[in-house]
């Protein structure tokens, strides 16, 4: 589709939407009160997920209007094209195939065929570590692993292996350093000791220079532990795509995981850059987060676009982004073992769809992705929550529940889900200034200090809210939530019409902060601004 036939659809179905908005005021109260059917309706389930999506400002019609505009945009021919390896990210002229990283049974193509040699690989090294098999330079097993990586190479395995907590094996110990901040290094090797410790270096690029220093600092520490050159192999294998690069930074090539240019940085936890995720929780556990994306892929494949969780998650998103000026959205686990998703969702969302220009290069008349920003529940409710609920904002919210208990403390999950439901359940109530009234009147407050005081006690309510179930935080119903999210982007990237697989707006800031650092010392450039002149010559 071009560029001018999707501003044209886009600018008709936000038109369409947006009169629908105005001709029905309808509050989230008004459509439960008429409809009782309304939370049996507005849901939806698959992979071990339920999506209930009741609580959202959609009626049967805005419904059918959001799925006309994706039938217009061809949405499931854009998925087919996603899931068959068709090079959809057009400017980097690669497909974006992080499915076929989580296929099951007998390798079909060749694509299916590297990652079957690569989990082979994986499998055995995980093998050779647990097994003790693989000795440090003194003849130690290895007992700790640092994974030294950033954003993509970092974020995705760091959220998984505290997830998996219970999964994790008694006798390893798995570390994650992105900063550049050496404190992010020191802090965590300073309890280590080097002859058993072993680092995954994960850079697919292997450019990044956050991670390029970070992994010669701990080169020069194990070889300033006693380490002789020879045996620094022992201690540093690599995942990534730059062979090259990665051995010349001394890694043996055996010791390489491949990493391919159809898998994006943000869509890789489930390549080796999942290896410390095997390492920690052990390798059939990561096959068991596989074979959950896979079924969430599968749904996401065939399930028809009203019934498909990924698309209407997305086409939620799109509404609110769209026509109800929501500039950003919060994702809020339920789960002190998913505090680390947000923070995974936000480079997954933002990185993806924070663009300017179609897939044509078109720049964009109407809004791009949103802020995506969240902590776990319930310690958000005690912080930022006051915004959600009184602040003059829209702020949609993803609750995400885990119905079994994630410990033997039975009771405070009850609390737990109790807080969750009760959140979802205040955003769409509200208080009313007559119930806010009311209520302090029924307090014992006399009439005038009701008046005074209820304004400030008004809820308005009427907000927005999904809430996702999933049954167990087990390996498969994490990989499934993962790869929900994952296609929920790329559907949102279809109706916004961009590429949702490149990143240019990060290179800008990386020449930069190549440029700062050789000005250290020296007179800046008079053609920089003065802010930054000054800036550098306060800080060195
Ligand atoms: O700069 C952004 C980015 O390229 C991300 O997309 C990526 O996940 C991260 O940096 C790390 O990249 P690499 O794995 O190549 O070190």
């Amino acid at each position: 589709m071009t560029s001018e036939a999707l501003t044209s659809s886009h600018t008709t179905a936000i038109a369409h939407l947006n009169s629908h908005q105005q001709q029905h005021k309808w509050s989230l109260r008004d459509l439960f009160a008429s409809d009782n059917q309304r939370a049996q309706r507005f849901s939806a389930e698959a992979a071990g997920i339920y999506l209930d999506y009741s609580k959202n400002h959609l009626r049967d019609d805005t419904l059918q209007l959001l799925l006309n505009y994706a039938e217009q945009i061809d949405l499931p021919e854009q998925i087919q094209a996603l899931l068959s390896g068709a090079a959809i990210n057009n400017t980097e002229h690669r497909p974006a195939l992080h499915s076929a990283l989580r296929f099951q049974g007998e390798p079909q193509t060749e694509h299916e065929q590297a990652v079957a040699d690569c989990r082979e690989q994986m499998r055995k090294f995980t093998e050779q570590i647990h097994s003790g098999n693989w000795r440090g330079f003194t003849g130690k097993r290895i007992e700790h692993i640092v994974n030294i990586g950033i954003g993509g190479s970092d974020l995705g395995p760091r959220m998984v292996v505290e997830a998996l907590r219970p999964w994790q094996k008694d006798d390893i110990s798995v570390h994650f350093v992105a900063n550049i901040d050496g404190a992010d290094l020191s802090d965590t090797i300073a309890k280590l000791p080097a002859e058993n410790t072993l680092f995954i270096v994960a850079s697919k690029s292997f450019s990044t220079l956050e991670t390029r220093q970070n992994a010669l600092s701990a080169r020069r520490w194990i070889l300033d532990a006693g380490c002789p050159e020879s045996d620094l192999a022992k201690h540093f294998v690599a995942v990534s795509s730059n062979i090259v690069a990665a051995q010349d930074f001394g890694i043996a090539a055996e010791n390489i995981f491949p990493m391919w240019d159809w898998v994006g940085g943000r869509y890789s936890l489930w390549s080796a850059i999942g290896l410390p995720i095997a390492l920690a929780c052990g390798y059939e556990t990561f096959e068991a987060l596989l074979t959950g994306a896979h079924a969430m892929d599968t749904h996401f494949a065939s399930a028809p676009l009203g019934e498909n969780l990924p698309v209407l998650l997305a086409l939620i998103h799109f509404w609110y982004r769209q026509c109800w000026g929501a500039g950003s959205q919060v994702i809020l686990p339920y789960a002190r073992r998913l505090a680390q998703f947000p923070a995974w969702m936000q480079q997954l969302d933002m990185e993806s769809l924070g663009k300017g220009v179609t897939r044509e290069g078109q720049f964009l008349s109407y809004p791009s992705g949103s802020v995506i920003w969240g902590t776990e529940g319930s310690n958000g409710q005690h912080s930022f929550h006051q915004l959600l609920h009184q602040g003059t904002d829209l702020i949609p919210a993803d609750f995400i529940a885990v119905k079994e208990p994630t410990s033997e403390l039975r009771e405070q999950h009850q609390w737990l889900l109790s807080c969750c439901i009760s959140q979802s359940q205040a955003l769409l109530r509200g208080k009313s200034l007559h119930e806010a009234r009311q209520e302090l009147e029924e307090q014992g407050h006399t009439h005038r200090e009701a008046q005074a005081l209820a304004p400030h006690k008004v809820v308005p309510g009427n907000r927005p809210s999904n809430t996702l179930i999933i049954e167990r935080l087990d390996p498969h119903h994490l990989g499934a939530l993962l790869a929900l999210y994952e296609h929920k982007v790329f559907t949102h990237g279809c109706l916004l019409g961009i590429n949702p697989f490149d990143q240019w707006g990060v290179e800008l800031g990386k020449l930069l902060g190549a440029r700062i650092h050789e000005a250290i010392g020296k007179t800046a450039p008079e053609d920089w601004d003065s802010s930054t002149q000054t800036l550098l010559e306060k800080l060195f």
